[in-house]
């Protein structure tokens, strides 16, 4: 491919599908007759196995350093727990073959070396399927339970972020070669300091996988230079294109090629014979994920005060936020928010649009522009206009329930996609790089003391 070719993107034509199994969150419904358990590992098993026969790519565990709280307390409708992520992917890779094993891994609390060492283990274990999503995190409330509080600040977590990454590059380019012995990874920065040898040769696909979560310029520009695919959080059609426009220009920037990130936006799917059975499960789907419980808890995260006496069914409540105690991130994902005003806009628009406070935080929570919802054949229509321009290259799913919830995505929509050409009808190889179709590393000739 000429220099040329290489700076213009060309879309693959295909997608392909990713689970986001989520331990936490009002998303996955656990209270449903037929939902498992977010912890036993017959959850697990057999969602993974769903996906493997649906030919999904991957599989994605999250990860929480420290359970949600809760004005204060832990979080009673959200605390689940989280099983580690590299143990319960070990324990996957026995009962499946072909399916990516990602998890998600932050390098705030953890050792370069040792986390290198470790997926290359899942890496070797599972034949080449292992990957690593790349997060960082900086909050003090996680912080605290390492007793290092808010030790790393926003501005600097992508640096220490991209000194890790860098290091665990360096180890796994380092196993010996025809082209040269094991070299010794001498690594002395401002973050980490390191002085290692290799302990385990490369896997099947080099090493793994690099995806990347997080949104800011600083995290794209990141996943720009160091990762192979991003878990993006922008899967509506325009905003998706869009995305992808700056993630390909910021590649190009990079120095690397313009198809060398790929891009998994999260989401939720809704699906049923016809759009209007849709609707009605949505419906359904949405009255269990939000109960009244949930809408006065979500509301109280921004409000920072008891809301208890307030009734879900009626208006959004006139009393004033406490700032100071909604300023900090509690878990939430609602870091930074600027409370009074945040208030002030959403009492206009619930007045404005005539819904109560469940009806209201219902139509505000976060999967609203991630949920593609309709009958199978127009939802496969929609897919196959996102294949077609390569808007994204592919989505993870996150189910609403667990261990059934991908049942009807594999066994009516992934069909309509092979129909339409632009699902695999196979696993094209045995390691996770190949079956997202991503180029072999090439052995850096860096030095490996900087
Ligand atoms: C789609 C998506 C999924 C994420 N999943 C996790 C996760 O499982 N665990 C975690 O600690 N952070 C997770 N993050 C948080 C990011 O790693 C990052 O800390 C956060 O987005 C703030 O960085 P930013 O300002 O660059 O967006 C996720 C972010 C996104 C966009």
């Amino acid at each position: 491919m000429t220099q040329h070719n290489r700076a213009i993107f060309q879309p693959s034509g295909q997608i392909q599908f990713g689970i986001f199994f989520q331990g936490v969150n009002s998303g996955t419904i656990w209270k449903a007759p037929e939902s498992g358990s977010q912890t036993d590992f017959e959850s697990f098993r057999r969602i993974v196995q769903t996906a493997e026969r649906g030919k999904f790519a991957a599989f994605f565990l999250g990860e929480g350093l420290r359970l949600r709280e809760h004005l204060g307390r832990p979080h009673a409708l959200d605390v689940v727990g989280r099983p580690d992520a590299q143990t319960m992917l070990a324990a996957l890779a026995a009962v499946t073959t072909n399916i990516g094993l990602v998890a998600t891994q932050n390098t705030t609390y953890n050792d370069p070396a040792d986390l290198a060492h470790r997926l290359s283990s899942l890496d070797l274990i599972s034949g080449g399927r292992a990957a690593w999503n790349v997060v960082t995190t900086d909050n003090a409330w996680t912080g605290a339970n390492f007793r290092r509080g808010g030790y790393l600040d926003h501005a600097d977590r992508y640096k220490h972020a991209e000194a890790f990454v860098e290091t665990a590059k360096r180890i796994w380019d380092s196993w010996e070669t025809s082209a040269g012995p094991a070299r010794r990874v001498l690594h002395e920065g401002r973050h980490y300091t390191v002085d290692v040898s290799p302990r385990l040769p490369r896997s099947a696909q080099y090493r793994p996988v690099l995806f990347q979560a997080g949104d800011s310029p600083e995290g794209r520009n990141f996943a720009a230079r160091q990762a192979d695919v991003i878990f993006s959080a922008h899967p509506k059609f325009d905003d998706a294109v869009e995305f992808r426009r700056d993630i390909v220009a910021r590649s190009v920037d990079a120095g690397r090629g313009a198809n060398a990130v790929q891009i998994m936006p999260a989401s939720e799917f809704i699906l049923a014979a016809t759009d209007r059975e849709a609707q009605e499960k949505k419906a359904w789907v949405r009255s269990l994920q939000i109960g009244p419980q949930q809408a006065i808890a979500y509301l109280e995260q921004f409000w920072g005060r008891e809301l208890t006496e307030y009734d879900s069914d009626g208006p959004l409540p006139e009393i004033d936020p406490v700032v100071e105690e909604t300023s900090e991130t509690r878990g939430s994902g609602f870091h930074g928010a600027k409370a009074r005003q945040l208030a002030d806009q959403w009492r206009a628009e619930a007045k404005d649009k005539g819904l109560s406070i469940r009806q209201f935080v219902t139509s505000r929570t976060a999967r609203v522009d991630a949920t593609f919802t309709g009958s199978y054949t127009a939802v496969a229509d929609h897919l196959a206009q996102f294949a077609r321009v390569g808007a994204v290259d592919g989505f993870n799913i996150s189910p609403w329930l667990i261990p059934t919830g991908l049942d009807d995505i594999v066994n009516h929509l992934v069909p309509e996609l092979q129909e339409r050409g632009v699902y695999p009808t196979e696993y094209r190889g045995t390691t996770l790089r190949e079956n997202l179709g991503l180029e072999t590393p090439v052995r850096s000739n860096e030095p490996v003391q900087v």
